[in-house]
């Protein structure tokens, strides 16, 4: 038996380089050895106002995405959060025993509510526990994400075992997977804040459909520092994490990238940079052209993931239903 993977990605702003090497390229890799099940989690991106008709297109944009990436919908189940609505019914339930007090220990929500924390949605600050339906819902064993993603992760498990506890082995424990190399990319602008999709800055993230123009100027303008040598040092934010990227996309050791740019420039670093980077994206965006001149093909597959994942979360529904004496 496979182990059962699931992880999802929210249909919001532009998808970047920090979702690739973070969390995309392992989804694709993990195909091969694991039972996939990969979500477009329409429902946690309107915790936050969201305009319907760009939310409708970026659906379809971060599928498409996803499928040129290399999710391949023969091997894995690539659907819509909102089209299982037992995901909604289950964190309904999950939410009456998760206790307030771990929910206030969730940092995304400090981070994202800031010094708003009254005029937040509440779903925003339940967000958590939507995640939780979503990964133990299915069974989960593996959940492939990026560094930020992990203290969800850890809550849904604590909440499966507190659950188990009360009703009896119920729900599958969880672990979060995070990769070695790339499960934090920070931004091209302040390598000190994580590249995130929210933030609005034009030199802030590479985007999967950037053209090679747009990579070389944002390459070329990121921040680094006033020194000179070009190495691995976590105590210089700017060039670790544009030597991080170099990394993750020419596949090469960080002592083959130091002895490949000894003596050599952050500008002529830079170049080669956004090179390796065009080429890594090229296949992807050719892929991605192809797979979206046929509009129907994407909604074709999405439907066709929803049928397969329905079975398979209304029966861990039921059992749950039946362990707490409801119906
Ligand atoms: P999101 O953009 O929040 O929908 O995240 C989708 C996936 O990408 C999650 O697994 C995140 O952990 C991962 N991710 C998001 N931002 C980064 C980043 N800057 N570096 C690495 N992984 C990231
Ligand atoms: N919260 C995740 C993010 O922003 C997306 C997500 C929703 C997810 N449900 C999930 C990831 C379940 C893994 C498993 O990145």
């Amino acid at each position: 038996m496979k182990k059962r993977v699931f992880s999802g990605i929210q249909p919001t702003g532009d998808i970047h380089i920090g979702n690739y090497l973070g969390a995309i390229k392992y989804w694709v890799a993990m195909q091969e050895n694991y039972d996939n099940i990969f979500c477009i989690v329409d429902l946690h991106a309107v915790t936050v106002p969201q305009d319907p008709k760009i939310l409708h297109r970026k659906i379809r944009e971060v599928s498409g995405l996803l499928l040129a990436a290399g999710i391949d919908p023969k091997r894995s189940i690539l659907f819509i959060q909102s089209h299982v609505c037992a995901h909604s019914e289950l964190a309904w339930l999950l939410n009456c025993f998760i206790p307030m007090g771990w929910m206030q220990r969730m940092t995304q929500f400090k981070e994202k509510s800031g010094t708003q924390k009254e005029q937040v949605s509440v779903g925003l600050f339940d967000y958590p526990a939507l995640m939780a339906a979503d990964i133990l819902i299915y069974d989960t064993q593996v959940v492939p994400v990026g560094e930020d993603q992990k203290q969800h992760v850890e809550l849904a498990r604590d909440t499966a075992q507190r659950f188990n506890s009360i009703y009896g082995e119920t729900f599958t424990l969880p672990e979060p997977l995070i990769p070695n190399v790339g499960a934090r990319i920070m931004g091209l602008d302040d390598p000190t804040k994580k590249m995130s999709k929210s933030e609005t800055g034009t030199n802030h993230a590479i985007n999967l459909l950037d053209t090679p123009e747009i990579i070389r100027a944002k390459f070329a303008r990121a921040t680094t520092d006033s020194l000179r040598e070009i190495r691995f040092d976590e105590k210089r934010p700017g060039i670790y994490n544009l030597l991080t990227i170099y990394q993750t996309f020419s596949g090469r050791s960080k002592e083959e990238i130091e002895a490949q740019f000894e003596g050599k420039g952050y500008g002529d670093f830079k170049k080669a940079l956004a090179e390796v980077v065009i080429e890594g994206l090229r296949p992807l965006q050719e892929r991605y052209k192809e797979l979206t001149a046929d509009p129907t093909r994407i909604d074709a597959i999405l439907a066709e993931g929803a049928e397969r994942a329905r079975p398979l979360a209304a029966k861990t529904l039921e059992r749950v239903q039946k362990k707490i004496g409801l119906g």
